[in-house]
């Protein structure tokens, strides 16, 4: 069982910072230091091409060789990144004496320790189902964090943000299992195999998937499975894209004022719309979250009109939503289908329908305002056509 940790940020500006360690976990260390603004001296008999590149450029210092515990003067935290487990403890140990912090990239203590426990006894080992909530890395919890941190294998979706993989062990190894709206490049029972594969051969597998793995994220059969074949599991939970999009927006999913109710619903396929309670879904005073809806967008707004869903209903599409390159389009279930062919709005993307979407106008903070279409759009009037050239 890993010791119990204590999370922390710390604010390293202008402070010097030792890595020990001159490999790819040195590397990555060392960015993550430069983007804090902190001043890193890394130490090592040799370093890769960037390391050598941010030394040549005076961004960092080199203090080449074997660790010595002089290179210990003057620094406020020390980082453990090298795979030499002897190097690590006098570090550790140098630094104790100092009552100097390190924080320990890979763990490889505890790792080697625990592959030959492993190995010894046949141990299967776990499946940690881990949502990565909707792509910003902040919206991790820290559990999550941590599973990152100890895993050995890190199974993930397509939809998972560089960004957060970024945060795994380094050492871990990742394998993409990723399903494309369209394409199946993996299918559900090779997902399968490859937990069951790496869990019996003593891993330490996490199962990353986008948002929470229990929201349209077949984070049920996963554990069924995995119950079915005697491999212990964990589920740590995360941001489903309804509840980030939504913030992200600047939409509140319910108000006092406009809606009691949300309901998460899949718009996958015209075989899983037609199982919908569609009068349900007209009624009033609600909010509607479609996941996965934006190929089946005309038939949405045909079956609710159908219902008595008010054409002038507000709508907001959220597209990579809390990622950099968010957009949020907005208007009214009328015009939903023009003006997201008009944006050109791809997956992934969440359509929020009801009162509430309205206050993305007024409440939006993150990314640009919201977009709109152009001209209104009725099913009246013909479709624009361009003039033909004579
Ligand atoms: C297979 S479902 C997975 C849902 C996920 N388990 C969750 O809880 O968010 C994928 C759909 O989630 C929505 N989605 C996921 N991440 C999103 C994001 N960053 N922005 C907008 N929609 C997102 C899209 O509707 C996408 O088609």
């Amino acid at each position: 069982m890993s010791a119990p940790l204590f999370p922390l940020f710390a604010d390293l500006r202008h402070r010097p910072v030792l890595v020990v360690g001159g490999g790819a976990a040195a590397e990555r260390k060392t960015e993550a230091l430069l983007q804090s603004g902190a001043l890193p001296r890394v130490g090592a008999p040799v370093l890769t091409a960037q390391l050598s590149a941010w030394v040549q450029a005076g961004r960092i210092r080199w203090l080449t060789g074997e660790f010595q515990e002089d290179w210990l003067e003057g620094v406020w935290l020390a980082i453990a990144a090298t795979d030499d487990v002897t190097i690590s403890q006098a570090l550790i140990a140098s630094a104790e004496t100092r009552r100097l912090l390190v924080s320990v990239a890979e763990d490889v203590e505890l790792s080697s320790s625990r592959e030959s426990a492993a190995q010894a006894a046949q141990v299967p080992g776990s499946v940690v189902l881990v949502g990565a909530g909707p792509g910003d890395p902040g919206l991790l919890t820290l559990n999550a964090l941590r599973a990152l941190n100890q895993a050995d294998v890190i199974l993930h979706d397509r939809l998972v943000s560089e960004g957060i993989l970024r945060l795994a062990r380094p050492g871990a190894v990742r394998i993409e299992v990723g399903k494309s709206a369209q394409g199946h490049s993996i299918r559900q029972e090779e997902i399968h195999a490859l937990m069951l594969e790496h869990a019996r051969a003593g891993q330490r597998v996490v199962r990353l998937k986008g948002g929470d793995p229990f929201v349209f994220g077949r984070g049920g059969e996963e554990l069924q499975f995995l119950q079915a074949h005697g491999i212990p599991y964990q589920v740590v939970p995360g941001i489903t894209a309804a509840v980030a999009c939504a913030a992200y927006a600047g939409i509140p999913l319910t108000h006092r004022d406009h809606a009691q109710s949300v309901r998460l619903i899949t718009a996958h396929c015209k075989a899983s719309l037609d199982t919908l309670d569609w009068p349900a879904l007209a009624r009033e005073r609600q909010t509607l979250a479609f996941y996965m809806g934006v190929g089946e967008l005309d038939t949405l707004r045909a079956r609710l009109t159908d219902e008595g869903c008010p054409a002038s209903t507000p709508f907001a599409l959220v597209e990579n939503g809390s990622r950099e390159e968010q957009r949020v389009v907005i208007g009214q279930l009328d015009d939903l289908p023009h003006t997201a062919r008009h944006h050109g709005v791809r997956s992934p993307a969440l359509l929020i329908l009801g009162e509430v979407a309205a206050l993305a106008e007024t409440l939006h903070w993150f990314g640009g305002p919201p977009l709109r279409a152009p001209l209104p759009y009725s099913d009246n009037l013909s479709a624009p056509t361009l003039p033909r050239a004579a």
